[in-house]
């Protein structure tokens, strides 16, 4: 039989982390959501709230249901605050030194049965897990944005991701209402495998003046049938996280398909990261 979680920890509520807090949250998990500063834990706070109040206008939740949700999630700034829980969900921003530290820190704190899942988009999950004392109870358990609504989660088992913890996270995925694949730990997983090369040469498109930015967004849409274009995309996840994304798989694959195009890094330099900060490919309010 599966084992049950019931208390859940998430590092980093950024985009991702907040979004995946709100998923463990709504399955009735208590959700303990770890940020740096008071500053971060109002920005994931906000961020809650703000999409449990879409769900909310969209039906997906009632009143009561948006308010016990939100009743679950606890807040603090110290990692030492997840001595109890079953399992950590990582998502702190992709470096590898970052959640390497992190899950070290972890290590130390959180109880050795525990499991740790990395949200991680692209990095190798065997490297993130071998800085801990526990290589066997690391797993992927990557979210695709936004959480709250795309029901995909990419469940990454390492060499040594001991079986029963790969059964456990998929029972765990499916308790949430996702929709969960298994794949071993390759660059991009699944998704960001066959995606990002996409992304990237949309980008490249534009960059080239070879359609405007509507164009091309308006192709993928109405000819393809995507929810959205890639430029728009790319706004949603954030060009920082899509450029970390790209030159990690291009470190890992060499494939040209994945290196950065230059735009991408001129935008970030510029302060265009997307939504999150008002202004990408288009602008927001
Ligand atoms: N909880 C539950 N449901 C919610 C919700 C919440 N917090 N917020 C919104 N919803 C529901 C809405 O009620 C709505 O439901 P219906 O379709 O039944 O009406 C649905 O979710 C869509 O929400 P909206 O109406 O607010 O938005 P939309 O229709 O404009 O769709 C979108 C927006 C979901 C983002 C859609 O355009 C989409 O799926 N785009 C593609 C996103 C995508 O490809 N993401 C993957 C990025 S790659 C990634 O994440 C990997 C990585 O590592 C970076």
């Amino acid at each position: 039989m599966a084992r049950e979680f019931t208390s859940v920890g998430v590092v980093g509520l950024g985009t991702m982390g907040s979004g995946i807090a709100e998923v463990l949250a709504r399955s009735g998990l208590d959700v303990v959501g770890v940020e740096l500063d008071a500053a971060g834990v109002a920005r994931g706070r906000a961020h809650i709230e703000h999409s449990t109040e879409r769900a909310l206008s969209g039906g997906k939740l009632d009143e009561g249901g948006r308010a016990e949700l939100l009743g679950r999630i606890t807040y603090t700034t110290e990692l030492s605050d997840l001595g109890d829980v079953d399992l950590v969900v990582e998502a702190v921003p992709e470096s590898l030194e970052l959640k390497a530290e992190v899950l070290g820190q972890l290590d130390k704190i959180v109880r050795p049965e525990a499991i740790f899942a990395s949200n991680t988009s692209s990095l190798s999950v065997t490297e993130i897990g071998v800085h801990t004392a526990r290589p066997g109870k690391v797993v992927g358990m990557h979210f695709f944005n936004p959480a709250p609504v795309l029901k995909l989660v990419e469940i990454v088992r390492t060499v040594v991701t001991e079986p029963d913890v790969v059964t456990d996270v998929v029972a765990f995925a499916e308790r949430l209402g996702k929709t969960p694949v298994v794949i071993g730990d390759r660059a991009g997983f699944i998704a960001n495998a066959l995606l990002f090369g996409y992304l990237n040469h949309a980008v490249r498109m534009f960059e080239q003046r070879y359609a405007t930015r509507e164009d091309l967004d308006a192709a993928m849409r109405y000819g393809c049938g995507y929810p959205m274009g890639p430029l728009a995309l790319l706004d949603l996840i954030g060009l920082d996280t899509a450029y970390e994304i790209l030159e990690s798989m291009y470190r890992q694959s060499r494939n040209r398909l994945h290196a950065p195009a230059p735009l991408l890094k001129q935008m970030i330099t510029a302060g265009l990261l997307g939504r999150k900060s008002g202004r990408g490919f288009y602008r927001y309010e």
